[in-house]
């Protein structure tokens, strides 16, 4: 197939490009930014998705069969202090997507959504549960995946939105580096490398076994996986997944297992909990098992493990 992929120079959306092109697709990444290196087979498009006229030209020039779009704005605490440019780049910018895509007859997406779009509660959620974000990042998401229901009933665009939970290790030389790094596993590796004094926690008085966040972290070669998976299964009817493993691991419990593999001591200092920062996100992941048998194969000592062997070697 020849995809375009937005965001693909992004930390997920590299390990999809290497994957897709290991399967032989043909490959267009659209990136503001040059970010992980991605293979020189793959075509490499500097652009931003608010600029509507290269949008044009990149769409004349190749006739894609499909999207994955991964670029997007990503800090949730950052949204609840600047809303507007998330709503621009998350909702505005993927509307000019969209817009190309009909003009071009590009009728096939996959979006990254997120578990963000969930009312957290305190046990594993369910698509068909509340969808009521607490950050705003979260609301943006949640806006696109409505567009999406809309351009599919008005313009026949399929789509599928993956609702990730947290993604996390690394492979083949790929892995997490986000700027300004927020994502809880890179912190924890670089305070145990030496680059930073000790690890903030934020909150230890959460409703939760030991105080601190539970999150469900999904390695990034079953998200890639995932994608490939989307790009055969997609079909007229509009799908939706969690994309996690069901299973859940506190901040405190996730410094443990970096300390145990790393072999190094990792300090911590607690500070206030975040702006938006549910308890608690863990998935059901069942609705996808039972539809595409998908399932996730690593667990969290593999993601650590993994993390670890590229922060070593970067
Ligand atoms: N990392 C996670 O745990 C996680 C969880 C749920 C959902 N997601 C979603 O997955 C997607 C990818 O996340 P990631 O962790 O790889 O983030 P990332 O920041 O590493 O990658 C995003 C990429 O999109 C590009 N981008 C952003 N806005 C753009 C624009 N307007 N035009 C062109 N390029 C643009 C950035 O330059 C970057 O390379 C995002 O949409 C994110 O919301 C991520």
């Amino acid at each position: 197939m020849n995809v375009l992929v937005t965001g693909g120079a992004g930390y997920i959306g590299s390990q999809v490009v290497r994957h897709l092109l290991e399967q032989e697709h043909e490959v267009v990444v659209f990136d503001k930014s040059p970010g992980n290196k991605i293979s020189s087979e793959a075509k490499f498009i500097t652009g931003d998705l608010s600029d509507k006229t290269l949008l044009e030209t990149v769409f004349k020039e190749h006739h894609f069969e499909a999207v994955i779009h991964f670029a997007g704005s990503i800090e949730a605490g950052e949204s609840m202090k600047n809303p507007s440019a998330f709503f621009q780049n998350n909702v505005v910018n993927g509307i000019n997507l969209l817009e190309a895509m009909v003009k071009h007859k590009v009728t096939k997406i996959i979006f990254s959504s997120s578990a963000a779009v969930y009312k957290p509660k305190d046990g594993p959620l369910h698509e068909y549960d509340t969808l009521a974000p607490e950050n705003f990042y979260g609301e943006t998401k949640l806006k696109f995946e409505r567009l999406l229901h809309w351009y599919n009933r008005i313009h026949g665009i399929k789509f599928v939105s993956l609702r990730y939970f947290n993604a996390s290790g690394a492979a083949f030389g790929m892995g997490e580096k986000h700027d300004p790094e927020t994502h809880l596993i890179p912190l924890i590796l670089q305070a145990a490398f030496g680059q930073k004094d000790h690890i903030k926690v934020f909150g230890s008085n959460y409703p939760t076994p030991d105080g601190t966040c539970v999150r469900d972290y999904i390695h990034i070669l079953d998200l890639a996986q995932v994608h490939l998976l989307a790009l055969e299964k997609i079909t007229e009817i509009p799908q939706i997944y969690n994309v996690g493993t069901g299973k859940g691991h506190s901040v405190q419990e996730i410094i443990e297992i970096a300390e145990e593999v790393t072999g190094r001591k990792i300090s911590v200092v607690d500070a206030s909990p975040r702006e938006g920062d549910p308890s608690f996100l863990v998935a059901d992941p069942s609705k996808i098992e039972k539809a595409w048998g998908w399932k996730a194969r690593y667990n969290i000592k593999d993601i650590i493990q993994s993390a670890w062997e590229f922060h070593k070697n970067s």
